[in-house]
């Protein structure tokens, strides 16, 4: 059983995307075991207590500066002992400490094509804002393993999406979401808690024959 524990900051439809995967048996094998969220208002920590998961606020705000900070966030995973942990809109830069502590086992959803609209800056609605203005006629969602770098590790799964004439970040947002989010990161939990995929040469494969997966 793969052991999950989701960190938010908002809304948290993609945690109930998750949720919702397991309950239909679409993602199998794995438990959120807890959520984490740096905002006590998270929407999303009442969709945990919802489903009696434990729910814990970190925020950076309770902590004298951002090294504390880090430490706590780190500890906290550190603690709960998941096999997987995943920003699910987690809009706080992960400590290289839980980077460290959790090696190819922290992955994240970005609402755009990596390398396109990622990377400092670029998190939530920004990134739709900044694809209309832009004017590229195809986004989509990016699912990818976490490492130091900023958007920068991994990419197990991508989906495009159109954009159509007289979207607004908020449309585009909520078609990104229906159409790749809440389809591709329950589908890469699945794939991970399965063992359907591993890391060669720094790049994500399906894994065919007897090759070990990565948790
Ligand atoms: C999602 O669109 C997610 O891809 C994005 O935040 C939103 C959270 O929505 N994450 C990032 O921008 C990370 N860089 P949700 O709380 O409803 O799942």
């Amino acid at each position: 059983m793969l052991r999950i524990v989701v960190c938010v900051s908002g809304g948290g439809t993609n945690l109930q995307a998750i949720l919702d995967g397991i309950d239909a048996g679409k993602v199998t094998n794995t438990e959120v075991i807890a959520v984490i969220s740096n905002n006590a208002g998270a929407k999303a920590l009442q969709r945990a207590e919802e489903k009696g998961i434990p729910g814990i606020c970190i925020s950076p705000k309770n902590y004298e500066n951002r090294e504390a900070f880090n430490r706590g966030f780190t500890d906290e995973l550190c603690r709960r002992k998941p096999d997987l942990v995943v920003l699910a809109g987690f809009l706080v830069k992960i400590p290289d400490q839980a980077v460290a502590a959790f090696a190819n086992r922290i992955v994240n959803i970005h609402p755009s094509l990596i390398p396109s609209f990622c990377g400092v800056g670029y998190y939530g609605l920004k990134v739709h804002e900044k694809v209309l203005e832009r004017g590229v006629k195809v986004t989509g969602a990016t699912v990818h393993f976490v490492n130091e770098g900023m958007d920068e590790g991994p990419i197990i799964a991508q989906k495009a999406v159109a954009v159509e004439d007289g979207d607004t970040p908020e449309i585009l947002q909520k078609r990104v979401m229906e159409q790749a989010e809440w389809i591709l990161l329950p589908r890469a939990i699945d794939d991970i808690a399965n063992g359907r995929i591993g890391l060669v040469e720094g790049k994500v494969r399906r894994l065919q024959g007897n090759v070990t997966g990565l948790i």
